[in-house]
Protein backbone atom coordinates (compact mmCIF):
# COMPACT_ATOMS: atom_id res chain seq x y z
CA UNK A 1 0.00 0.00 0.00
CA UNK A 2 1.02 3.57 -0.15
CA UNK A 3 0.65 5.11 2.50
CA UNK A 4 0.79 8.47 2.00
CA UNK A 5 -1.00 9.77 -1.73
CA UNK A 6 -1.22 13.17 -3.39
CA UNK A 7 -3.23 14.41 -6.11
CA UNK A 8 -1.09 17.31 -8.02
CA UNK A 9 -3.46 19.68 -10.12
CA UNK A 10 -6.14 18.50 -7.56
CA UNK A 11 -8.24 21.83 -8.81
CA UNK A 12 -8.36 20.71 -12.66
CA UNK A 13 -10.92 18.93 -14.55
CA UNK A 14 -9.36 15.72 -14.56
CA UNK A 15 -7.80 16.30 -10.98
CA UNK A 16 -11.60 16.60 -9.82
CA UNK A 17 -12.65 13.31 -11.04
CA UNK A 18 -9.41 11.60 -9.70
CA UNK A 19 -10.29 12.69 -6.12
CA UNK A 20 -14.02 11.33 -7.04
CA UNK A 21 -12.63 7.94 -8.07
CA UNK A 22 -10.11 7.59 -5.43
CA UNK A 23 -13.30 8.21 -2.65
CA UNK A 24 -15.75 5.61 -4.75
CA UNK A 25 -12.93 3.35 -5.15
CA UNK A 26 -11.78 3.59 -2.01
CA UNK A 27 -8.59 3.83 -3.17
CA UNK A 28 -5.72 2.58 -0.18
CA UNK A 29 -4.25 5.23 1.86
CA UNK A 30 -3.75 6.68 5.62
CA UNK A 31 -3.31 10.40 4.46
CA UNK A 32 -3.71 12.04 1.05
CA UNK A 33 -2.39 15.69 -0.02
CA UNK A 34 -4.08 17.77 -2.64
CA UNK A 35 -1.47 20.00 -4.60
CA UNK A 36 -1.70 22.95 -7.08
CA UNK A 37 -0.36 26.46 -8.13
CA UNK A 38 -0.11 29.30 -5.75
CA UNK A 39 -3.10 30.71 -7.13
CA UNK A 40 -5.17 27.88 -5.28
CA UNK A 41 -2.96 27.55 -1.94
CA UNK A 42 -5.44 27.92 0.72
CA UNK A 43 -8.61 26.56 -0.89
CA UNK A 44 -10.41 23.78 0.33
CA UNK A 45 -12.16 20.64 -0.95
CA UNK A 46 -13.82 18.21 0.41
CA UNK A 47 -12.89 14.54 0.72
CA UNK A 48 -13.91 11.46 2.55
CA UNK A 49 -16.70 13.58 4.60
CA UNK A 50 -13.66 16.41 5.70
CA UNK A 51 -12.70 19.72 4.66
CA UNK A 52 -8.44 19.52 3.28
CA UNK A 53 -6.88 22.63 2.09
CA UNK A 54 -4.97 22.97 -1.18
CA UNK A 55 -1.31 22.90 -0.74
CA UNK A 56 1.29 24.72 -3.52
CA UNK A 57 3.26 22.69 -5.60
CA UNK A 58 7.15 22.90 -4.31
CA UNK A 59 9.48 20.56 -4.45
CA UNK A 60 9.52 19.73 -0.58
CA UNK A 61 6.04 18.61 -0.38
CA UNK A 62 7.04 15.46 -1.57
CA UNK A 63 9.39 14.21 1.56
CA UNK A 64 6.37 12.29 2.80
CA UNK A 65 4.86 11.32 0.08
CA UNK A 66 4.73 7.61 -1.52
CA UNK A 67 2.59 8.10 -4.44
CA UNK A 68 1.35 10.92 -7.00
CA UNK A 69 -0.96 10.82 -9.32
CA UNK A 70 0.01 14.37 -11.62
CA UNK A 71 -2.85 16.09 -13.54
CA UNK A 72 -1.19 19.21 -14.53
CA UNK A 73 0.21 20.88 -18.05
CA UNK A 74 3.59 19.37 -19.66
CA UNK A 75 5.75 22.31 -18.37
CA UNK A 76 4.78 21.02 -14.94
CA UNK A 77 5.10 17.79 -15.05
CA UNK A 78 8.37 18.08 -16.60
CA UNK A 79 9.39 19.95 -13.29
CA UNK A 80 7.63 18.20 -10.80
CA UNK A 81 7.95 14.56 -11.45
CA UNK A 82 12.09 15.16 -11.00
CA UNK A 83 10.90 16.66 -7.57
CA UNK A 84 9.23 13.63 -6.43
CA UNK A 85 11.17 11.08 -7.91
CA UNK A 86 14.26 12.16 -5.83
CA UNK A 87 12.10 11.41 -2.48
CA UNK A 88 11.25 8.03 -3.65
CA UNK A 89 7.61 8.80 -4.25
CA UNK A 90 6.12 6.97 -7.51
CA UNK A 91 4.34 9.12 -9.76
CA UNK A 92 1.32 8.19 -12.37
CA UNK A 93 1.04 10.74 -14.92
CA UNK A 94 -1.14 12.17 -16.95
CA UNK A 95 0.15 15.01 -18.87
CA UNK A 96 1.94 14.15 -22.04
CA UNK A 97 5.36 15.35 -20.65
CA UNK A 98 6.62 12.11 -19.90
CA UNK A 99 4.54 9.23 -22.17
CA UNK A 100 6.94 8.76 -24.97
CA UNK A 101 10.04 8.72 -22.82
CA UNK A 102 12.15 5.21 -23.18
CA UNK A 103 11.73 4.85 -19.52
CA UNK A 104 8.87 5.47 -18.74
CA UNK A 105 5.83 2.99 -19.71
CA UNK A 106 2.85 3.73 -21.18
CA UNK A 107 -0.21 2.31 -19.95
CA UNK A 108 -3.94 1.08 -20.51
CA UNK A 109 -4.51 -1.33 -17.71
CA UNK A 110 -6.92 -3.41 -19.71
CA UNK A 111 -4.52 -3.38 -22.94
CA UNK A 112 -0.76 -3.88 -21.68
CA UNK A 113 -0.57 -4.10 -17.52
CA UNK A 114 2.77 -5.72 -17.60
CA UNK A 115 4.60 -2.63 -19.04
CA UNK A 116 3.64 -0.66 -15.77
CA UNK A 117 5.34 -3.32 -13.18
CA UNK A 118 8.42 -2.55 -14.68
CA UNK A 119 8.68 1.39 -13.83
CA UNK A 120 11.18 3.48 -12.90
CA UNK A 121 9.40 5.79 -10.63
CA UNK A 122 6.99 6.97 -13.21
CA UNK A 123 4.17 5.71 -14.99
CA UNK A 124 2.33 7.74 -18.04
CA UNK A 125 -1.23 7.74 -18.55
CA UNK A 126 -2.13 8.28 -21.93
CA UNK A 127 -3.84 11.14 -23.97
CA UNK A 128 -7.78 10.43 -24.03
CA UNK A 129 -8.00 9.75 -27.95
CA UNK A 130 -5.20 7.38 -27.94
CA UNK A 131 -6.66 5.55 -24.79
CA UNK A 132 -10.44 4.51 -26.11
CA UNK A 133 -8.98 3.91 -29.61
CA UNK A 134 -6.09 1.32 -28.30
CA UNK A 135 -8.61 -0.55 -26.03
CA UNK A 136 -11.03 -0.46 -28.81
CA UNK A 137 -8.36 -1.98 -31.09
CA UNK A 138 -6.98 -4.24 -28.27
CA UNK A 139 -9.42 -7.39 -28.96
CA UNK A 140 -9.19 -7.06 -32.88
CA UNK A 141 -5.52 -6.98 -33.01
CA UNK A 142 -5.39 -9.75 -30.76
CA UNK A 143 -7.61 -12.02 -32.80
CA UNK A 144 -6.30 -10.31 -36.57
CA UNK A 145 -3.51 -8.98 -36.36
CA UNK A 146 -4.32 -4.83 -37.23
CA UNK A 147 -2.52 -3.57 -40.03
CA UNK A 148 -3.93 0.43 -40.66
CA UNK A 149 -6.21 2.38 -38.93
CA UNK A 150 -8.02 5.77 -39.85
CA UNK A 151 -9.60 7.63 -37.35
CA UNK A 152 -11.77 10.78 -37.43
CA UNK A 153 -12.48 12.10 -33.68
CA UNK A 154 -15.04 14.18 -32.56
CA UNK A 155 -13.66 15.27 -29.11
CA UNK A 156 -14.90 17.28 -26.09
CA UNK A 157 -14.91 21.38 -24.64
CA UNK A 158 -13.57 19.15 -21.59
CA UNK A 159 -10.41 18.15 -22.98
CA UNK A 160 -8.68 21.47 -23.16
CA UNK A 161 -9.52 21.69 -19.29
CA UNK A 162 -11.52 23.73 -17.22
CA UNK A 163 -10.97 27.16 -19.84
CA UNK A 164 -12.41 24.33 -22.50
CA UNK A 165 -15.77 23.82 -20.40
CA UNK A 166 -16.05 27.60 -19.75
CA UNK A 167 -15.71 28.86 -23.64
CA UNK A 168 -18.34 26.08 -24.79
CA UNK A 169 -20.98 27.10 -22.27
CA UNK A 170 -20.04 31.14 -21.98
CA UNK A 171 -19.50 31.16 -25.76
CA UNK A 172 -22.48 29.42 -26.51
CA UNK A 173 -24.65 31.79 -24.13
CA UNK A 174 -23.26 34.73 -26.13
CA UNK A 175 -23.45 33.71 -29.22
CA UNK A 176 -27.37 33.16 -28.82
CA UNK A 177 -27.37 37.00 -27.13
CA UNK A 178 -25.18 38.04 -29.69
CA UNK A 179 -22.89 39.00 -27.68
CA UNK A 180 -18.97 38.73 -27.92
CA UNK A 181 -16.78 36.45 -25.69
CA UNK A 182 -13.08 36.44 -25.47
CA UNK A 183 -12.00 32.09 -25.95
CA UNK A 184 -9.42 31.21 -23.49
CA UNK A 185 -9.03 27.40 -24.43
CA UNK A 186 -9.66 28.09 -28.36
CA UNK A 187 -8.07 29.41 -30.91
CA UNK A 188 -11.92 29.85 -32.96
CA UNK A 189 -15.27 30.25 -31.84
CA UNK A 190 -16.42 26.49 -30.71
CA UNK A 191 -20.18 27.54 -30.12
CA UNK A 192 -22.06 26.09 -33.14
CA UNK A 193 -18.37 25.18 -34.91
CA UNK A 194 -16.32 22.60 -35.31
CA UNK A 195 -12.31 23.31 -35.38
CA UNK A 196 -10.23 20.81 -37.20
CA UNK A 197 -7.27 21.43 -34.97
CA UNK A 198 -6.21 19.92 -31.56
CA UNK A 199 -2.64 21.03 -30.75
CA UNK A 200 -0.22 22.59 -32.77
CA UNK A 201 1.03 21.82 -36.73
CA UNK A 202 3.66 18.81 -35.68
CA UNK A 203 4.73 16.88 -39.07
CA UNK A 204 3.30 16.32 -42.76
CA UNK A 205 0.46 18.10 -42.14
CA UNK A 206 -1.04 16.49 -38.73
CA UNK A 207 -1.13 17.94 -35.19
CA UNK A 208 0.47 16.88 -32.32
CA UNK A 209 -2.73 15.61 -30.80
CA UNK A 210 -2.86 13.48 -34.42
CA UNK A 211 1.09 12.67 -33.80
CA UNK A 212 0.54 11.31 -30.27
CA UNK A 213 -2.45 9.16 -31.88
CA UNK A 214 0.23 7.54 -33.62
CA UNK A 215 3.21 7.17 -31.50
CA UNK A 216 1.38 6.47 -28.22
CA UNK A 217 -0.38 3.55 -30.46
CA UNK A 218 2.90 1.91 -31.39
CA UNK A 219 4.17 2.13 -27.97
CA UNK A 220 1.16 0.83 -26.13
CA UNK A 221 1.07 -2.00 -28.57
CA UNK A 222 5.15 -2.73 -29.02
CA UNK A 223 4.54 -2.71 -32.62
CA UNK A 224 5.67 0.19 -35.04
CA UNK A 225 4.00 -1.43 -38.17
CA UNK A 226 0.48 -0.34 -37.18
CA UNK A 227 -0.39 2.12 -39.89
CA UNK A 228 -2.41 4.97 -38.23
CA UNK A 229 -4.14 8.01 -39.88
CA UNK A 230 -5.55 10.18 -37.66
CA UNK A 231 -7.70 13.60 -38.33
CA UNK A 232 -8.71 15.46 -34.70
CA UNK A 233 -11.77 17.92 -34.48
CA UNK A 234 -12.75 19.92 -31.42
CA UNK A 235 -16.45 19.66 -31.19
CA UNK A 236 -19.10 21.74 -29.21
CA UNK A 237 -19.96 19.18 -26.85
CA UNK A 238 -19.02 19.15 -23.14
CA UNK A 239 -17.76 15.99 -22.48
CA UNK A 240 -16.99 12.60 -23.75
CA UNK A 241 -14.72 12.02 -27.02
CA UNK A 242 -16.01 10.43 -29.99
CA UNK A 243 -14.22 8.34 -32.38
CA UNK A 244 -15.33 6.81 -35.94
CA UNK A 245 -12.51 4.32 -36.39
CA UNK A 246 -11.60 1.84 -39.45
CA UNK A 247 -9.41 -0.84 -38.84
CA UNK A 248 -8.03 -3.02 -41.49
CA UNK A 249 -6.68 -6.06 -40.21
CA UNK A 250 -4.36 -9.16 -41.39
CA UNK A 251 -6.88 -11.95 -40.98
CA UNK A 252 -10.24 -11.17 -41.80
CA UNK A 253 -12.61 -10.68 -38.56
CA UNK A 254 -16.52 -10.37 -39.35
CA UNK A 255 -18.51 -8.33 -37.86
CA UNK A 256 -20.55 -10.73 -35.50
CA UNK A 257 -16.72 -11.99 -34.38
CA UNK A 258 -16.14 -7.90 -33.66
CA UNK A 259 -19.52 -7.84 -31.79
CA UNK A 260 -18.60 -10.88 -29.46
CA UNK A 261 -14.85 -10.04 -29.03
CA UNK A 262 -15.68 -6.38 -28.16
CA UNK A 263 -18.47 -7.51 -25.72
CA UNK A 264 -15.75 -9.90 -23.97
CA UNK A 265 -13.16 -7.13 -23.38
CA UNK A 266 -13.03 -5.44 -20.32
CA UNK A 267 -14.04 -2.06 -19.89
CA UNK A 268 -15.99 -2.03 -23.02
CA UNK A 269 -19.27 -2.18 -23.75
CA UNK A 270 -21.47 -2.92 -26.74
CA UNK A 271 -24.75 -0.53 -27.81
CA UNK A 272 -25.02 -1.63 -31.78
CA UNK A 273 -28.70 -1.59 -32.61
CA UNK A 274 -29.05 1.01 -35.70
CA UNK A 275 -32.55 -0.48 -36.46
CA UNK A 276 -33.56 0.48 -33.25
CA UNK A 277 -31.48 3.84 -33.30
CA UNK A 278 -28.82 2.52 -30.28
CA UNK A 279 -25.62 3.27 -30.84
CA UNK A 280 -23.04 4.97 -27.93
CA UNK A 281 -23.96 8.95 -27.84
CA UNK A 282 -21.34 11.74 -25.68
CA UNK A 283 -24.34 12.02 -23.60
CA UNK A 284 -25.33 8.80 -22.44
CA UNK A 285 -21.70 7.73 -21.91
CA UNK A 286 -20.65 11.01 -19.53
CA UNK A 287 -19.63 9.99 -16.24
CA UNK A 288 -19.32 6.29 -17.31
CA UNK A 289 -15.73 4.65 -16.89
CA UNK A 290 -16.14 2.37 -19.57
CA UNK A 291 -15.82 2.39 -23.58
CA UNK A 292 -19.01 2.06 -25.56
CA UNK A 293 -18.52 0.56 -29.26
CA UNK A 294 -21.65 0.62 -31.77
CA UNK A 295 -22.35 0.91 -35.14
CA UNK A 296 -20.05 -1.52 -36.11
CA UNK A 297 -20.17 -2.78 -39.46
CA UNK A 298 -17.92 -4.17 -42.36
CA UNK A 299 -15.32 -1.66 -44.79
CA UNK A 300 -17.11 -1.34 -48.16
CA UNK A 301 -13.83 -0.16 -49.25
CA UNK A 302 -11.50 -3.09 -48.47
CA UNK A 303 -11.55 -6.59 -48.38
CA UNK A 304 -10.57 -6.87 -44.57
CA UNK A 305 -11.94 -4.15 -42.86
CA UNK A 306 -14.14 -2.78 -40.00
CA UNK A 307 -15.66 0.46 -38.78
CA UNK A 308 -17.05 1.14 -35.85
CA UNK A 309 -18.30 4.51 -33.94
CA UNK A 310 -16.20 4.60 -30.54
CA UNK A 311 -17.60 7.05 -27.40
CA UNK A 312 -15.57 7.55 -24.27
CA UNK A 313 -15.54 9.70 -20.97
CA UNK A 314 -12.57 11.55 -21.82
CA UNK A 315 -12.02 12.95 -18.12
CA UNK A 316 -12.88 9.55 -16.54
CA UNK A 317 -11.61 6.44 -18.76
CA UNK A 318 -9.85 8.87 -20.88
CA UNK A 319 -7.94 10.12 -17.98
CA UNK A 320 -8.54 10.12 -14.53
CA UNK A 321 -10.07 6.37 -14.25
CA UNK A 322 -7.15 5.03 -16.41
CA UNK A 323 -4.47 6.77 -13.90
CA UNK A 324 -6.22 5.36 -11.11
CA UNK A 325 -6.61 1.96 -12.45
CA UNK A 326 -2.64 1.95 -12.76
CA UNK A 327 -2.22 3.04 -9.41
CA UNK A 328 -4.54 0.10 -8.23
CA UNK A 329 -2.70 -2.05 -10.26
CA UNK A 330 0.47 -1.41 -8.58
CA UNK A 331 -1.22 -1.89 -5.32
CA UNK A 332 -2.41 -5.14 -6.56
CA UNK A 333 0.71 -6.21 -8.00
CA UNK A 334 2.81 -4.79 -5.04
CA UNK A 335 4.51 -2.69 -7.63
CA UNK A 336 4.40 0.39 -5.04
CA UNK A 337 8.58 1.62 -5.19
N1 LIG B 1 -9.09 17.04 -19.95
C1 LIG B 1 -8.89 15.84 -20.49
O1 LIG B 1 -9.78 15.24 -21.07
C2 LIG B 1 -7.54 15.19 -20.39
C3 LIG B 1 -7.40 13.86 -20.81
C4 LIG B 1 -6.14 13.23 -20.72
C5 LIG B 1 -5.08 13.93 -20.25
N2 LIG B 1 -5.24 15.24 -19.86
C6 LIG B 1 -4.06 15.94 -19.36
O2 LIG B 1 -4.22 16.14 -17.97
C7 LIG B 1 -3.58 17.36 -17.57
C8 LIG B 1 -4.58 18.24 -16.82
O3 LIG B 1 -5.66 18.51 -17.67
P1 LIG B 1 -6.99 19.24 -17.18
O4 LIG B 1 -7.92 19.12 -18.33
O5 LIG B 1 -7.41 18.76 -15.83
O6 LIG B 1 -6.46 20.77 -17.04
P2 LIG B 1 -6.98 21.95 -16.09
O7 LIG B 1 -8.44 21.79 -15.83
O8 LIG B 1 -6.51 23.18 -16.73
O9 LIG B 1 -6.18 21.71 -14.69
C9 LIG B 1 -4.79 21.93 -14.58
C10 LIG B 1 -4.33 21.67 -13.16
O10 LIG B 1 -2.91 21.91 -13.10
C11 LIG B 1 -2.65 22.84 -12.05
N3 LIG B 1 -1.54 23.74 -12.36
C12 LIG B 1 -1.43 24.64 -13.37
N4 LIG B 1 -0.28 25.35 -13.26
C13 LIG B 1 0.34 24.90 -12.13
C14 LIG B 1 1.54 25.25 -11.46
N5 LIG B 1 2.33 26.23 -11.90
N6 LIG B 1 1.86 24.58 -10.31
C15 LIG B 1 1.06 23.60 -9.84
N7 LIG B 1 -0.11 23.23 -10.42
C16 LIG B 1 -0.46 23.87 -11.56
C17 LIG B 1 -3.91 23.66 -11.95
O11 LIG B 1 -3.94 24.29 -10.68
P3 LIG B 1 -4.62 25.75 -10.48
O12 LIG B 1 -6.09 25.49 -10.39
O13 LIG B 1 -4.03 26.22 -9.20
O14 LIG B 1 -4.24 26.57 -11.68
C18 LIG B 1 -4.98 22.58 -12.13
O15 LIG B 1 -5.16 21.89 -10.90
C19 LIG B 1 -3.03 17.98 -18.86
O16 LIG B 1 -1.68 17.62 -19.03
C20 LIG B 1 -3.88 17.33 -19.93
O17 LIG B 1 -3.21 17.29 -21.18
C21 LIG B 1 -6.43 15.87 -19.90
Amino acid sequence: MFETIAIVGATGAVGGIIRKLLEERKFPHQRIKFLASKRSAGTKLTFGGAEHTVEELTPEVFADIDLAIGSTPDDIAKEFVPWAKQHGCVVVDESGYWRMDPNVPLVVPEVNPDAALAHKGVIASPNCSTTQMVLAMKPLHDAGRIRRVVVSTYQATSGAGVAGQRDLESGTRAALDGAKHDYEAFAHPIAFNCIPQIGSAKHMGYTSEEMKMVHETHKIFGDESIRVCPTCVRVPVSNCHSESILVETEHKISVDEARALFAGTPGVKVVDDLGAGQYPMPLDCDGDDHTFIGRIREDLSSDHGLAFWCVSDNLRKGAATNAVQIAELLVERGATV
